[in-house]
């Protein structure tokens, strides 16, 4: 592939967003809520669309929130709670679109990661960038009729706030 060919399909698979940007190591350790003495309800997590990513045993619930960051895709984890207890790792999705559900079990911890995992790709700020201009280009558009509704809400607001009056 000729270097320029390469520049322009790196551009398309950008635009695509093929590639986003992970937060970094610390920002996930930072960002977990752990929840004492709940575990995952597997199947209904599931049939919501979680995905269920791995299992292992280790010593503490710090490193078991330590694996999930360093794995792709974990954004919560379930320990159970005590010296060699299983870390159970899955992908519920972000906050705004969150799959998974808990219940209360005294032998579990549950956490959850707290922000994106993934940093908005190219093609979602652009998009982000559209919605941004579309808002801002409301607020210029005829300022005298921005009196107008001022006026009108303040009628109101006083008739329904009559001891505005
Ligand atoms: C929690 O663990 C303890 C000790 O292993 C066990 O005796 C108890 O039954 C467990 N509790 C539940 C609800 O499974």
């Amino acid at each position: 592939m000729s270097p320029i060919v390469q520049r322009i399909v790196l551009a398309v698979l950008a635009i695509s967003g093929v590639f986003s940007t992970d937060i970094d190591l610390q920002t996930c350790i930072d960002n977990f809520n752990v929840h004492r003495d709940k575990i995952i309800r597997t199947q209904d997590s599931q049939n919501m669309g979680a995905k269920y990513l791995n299992e292992i045993d280790l010593g503490s619930r710090e490193e078991c929130l330590r694996l999930c960051c360093e794995t792709d895709n974990c954004d919560v984890f379930v320990f159970e709670e005590k010296n060699s207890g299983s870390c159970y790792l899955f992908h519920c999705g972000p906050p705004e679109d969150f799959k998974c559900k808990f219940t209360h079990h005294v032998n579990y911890s549950s956490a959850v990661l707290s922000i994106n995992r993934h940093l908005p790709d190219l093609e979602s700020q652009i998009k982000l960038t559209k919605h941004e201009q579309d808002l801002t280009k409301l607020r210029r558009l005829e300022p005298e009729t921005d009196v107008l509704k001022t006026a009108v809400f303040d009628e109101k607001t006083r008739s329904l706030f009559p001891q505005l009056r």
